[in-house]
């Protein structure tokens, strides 16, 4: 039986030439629900949780793991998320919302946004949450305000932005100067000595994020080591213990599923797309690092008792979701020559037209993500034939290759040669920012969603959108 760098045993595998996700037929799912579809694993959900989870047995302090609902937030995802006993970090009031409409308890939630308003700081005070995440001492007095009114002490961590550069899209750079998150140190401190006597405000932690599909595992090391020289100092000028820190998310997923063609990919593209390293081990090393410089400092009390937050959602979510989309059109043209030179050239290019395309692989062009695709329905067969891919929506850039010709996506895509009209392509690590940012752009409906639950039975948990969908909230 033949073998694809992207198969992963008793998740994603081919039987009958047939790609399976779960043991299901991927081409029976499309058929029944139509696509496009997104198909999510709880099984795969669990094993990323409890891969990260896997942190906790090589540090000595408490884990505390917040999936990042921005990544994907459904309400059956969020579910399965709570039912993995992982708490959950939110970006909004609606997020917030979800969250605690799901079952999240307060102390299972995290609250993170630069531009929160006083109704979302107002529920997040009232469900008395684990951490507003603070991002700045002008939203720190509108905290302790708030809580004031409501006669409540909010709990507090506050973000860092602390100059870290990772090898990642710039757009996902988030511990930056010149990035909006976050606070200065010498910010924090001043707040952490305004703030201390307040009877409304729970000085509980610092926190940072590296950035998000962050190549580098020595970077987390280096972020503790930052997050550490704050505590120490924090402790130093003001006699604050934190309770907790929190190292953010950012852990990668490896979209590339074998394709690490240097003649498609430039390198710095390869090594962010195929960037794999295990986050317990990453998180291990980074503690070691920690533990070392504490003691030096003669400061181990500072981490007795303390907790250690992470915020993952792409690493939990992204390889778990697939999505399925049929060729609903196709057509030849001279071949066009805009970025890469391809490895087998073809005279003519086969163009291939799907039913998904930005709407719900958003960052295929704001980022010029790769999403590696195979034929969901001759899984088994040699994917060597080049096709050029489009996607359904009247925009010249809704296309899988770069538009610009720069090279920032292969031009083509390797399939089995003939593809036919309403034949179902699977997109593989779609769970991550695909749905979450997806629109109706060009009156196009929001795809039904399965989750295929541990048991192994698929449940629908989101229906396609209907012709009233499109128009809930118009008034005319
Ligand atoms: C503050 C914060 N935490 C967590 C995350 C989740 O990152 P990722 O999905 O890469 O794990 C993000 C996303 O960029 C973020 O901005």
């Amino acid at each position: 039986m033949m073998s694809f760098p992207w198969e992963i045993e008793n998740y994603l595998e081919t039987h009958n030439n047939r790609l399976h996700i779960d043991g299901l037929s991927a081409v029976d799912l499309g058929a029944e629900h139509g696509t496009p579809l997104f198909v999510f694993s709880e099984r795969r959900i669990r094993r990323n949780i409890d891969r990260i989870r896997r942190a906790e047995k090589l540090i000595e302090c408490r884990l505390k793991l917040c999936y990042a609902a921005k990544a994907m937030s459904t309400m059956g995802i969020l579910r399965a998320v709570k039912n993995a006993y992982c708490d959950i970090e939110v970006n909004s009031g609606g997020e917030l919302w979800k969250a605690l409409e799901v079952g999240f308890r307060g102390d299972q939630i995290i609250f993170n946004g630069t531009s929160k308003e006083i109704w979302e700081i107002e529920g997040a005070v009232d469900a008395e949450i684990y951490a507003i995440q603070v991002d700045s001492p002008l939203e720190l007095a509108l905290i302790e305000e708030t809580a004031k009114r409501l006669g409540k002490r909010a709990n507090i961590s506050l973000r860092l932005v602390p100059e870290i550069e990772s090898a990642t899209h710039h757009g996902l750079q988030t511990a930056l100067l010149t990035s909006k998150f976050g606070m200065m140190p010498d910010e924090a401190l001043r707040s952490f000595q305004q703030y201390k006597d307040s009877p409304h405000i729970n000085l509980a932690g610092i926190h940072l994020h590296i950035g998000s599909q962050n190549p580098s595992a020595a970077a987390y090391a280096e972020a503790f080591e930052i997050l550490f020289v704050n505590l120490h100092e924090i402790y130093n000028e003001t006699g604050i213990k934190l309770s907790h820190i929190n190292l953010g998310g950012g852990f990668p997923v490896n979209y590339l599923a074998g394709e690490e063609n240097e003649q498609l990919f430039a390198k710095d593209r390869i090594e962010m797309f195929a960037a794999d390293f295990d986050p317990a081990d990453a998180i291990q090393n980074a503690w070691l690092t920690v533990k070392r410089a504490v003691e030096n400092a003669n400061a181990s009390q500072l981490l007795d008792d303390i907790t250690l937050l992470l915020e993952p959602g792409r690493s939990i979510i992204a390889d778990a979701g697939i999505l399925l989309t049929s060729v609903r059109n196709t057509k030849q043209r001279p071949i066009a020559r805009s970025g890469n030179p391809d490895h087998r050239p073809q005279t003519t290019d086969h163009w291939l037209l799907t039913d998904a395309g930005f709407n719900l692989t958003l960052s295929m062009v704001t980022y010029h993500w790769y999403y590696h695709l195979i034929s969901a329905s001759r899984a088994g067969e040699d994917h060597n034939f080049l096709y050029k891919l489009a996607g359904p929506l009247c925009d010249g850039g809704d296309v899988y290759f770069d538009v610009e010709g720069l090279a920032r996506l292969p031009d083509h895509r390797g399939l089995p040669e003939d593809i036919k009209l309403g034949e179902v392509l699977a997109m593989f690590n779609c769970g991550a920012y695909t749905m979450a940012q997806a629109s109706q752009y060009n009156g196009r409906f929001l795809p039904a969603i399965v989750l295929i639950n541990v048991d192994g039975k698929p449940e629908l948990i989101r229906r396609r959108d209907r012709f009233e969908d499109l128009i809930t909230n118009d008034i005319y």
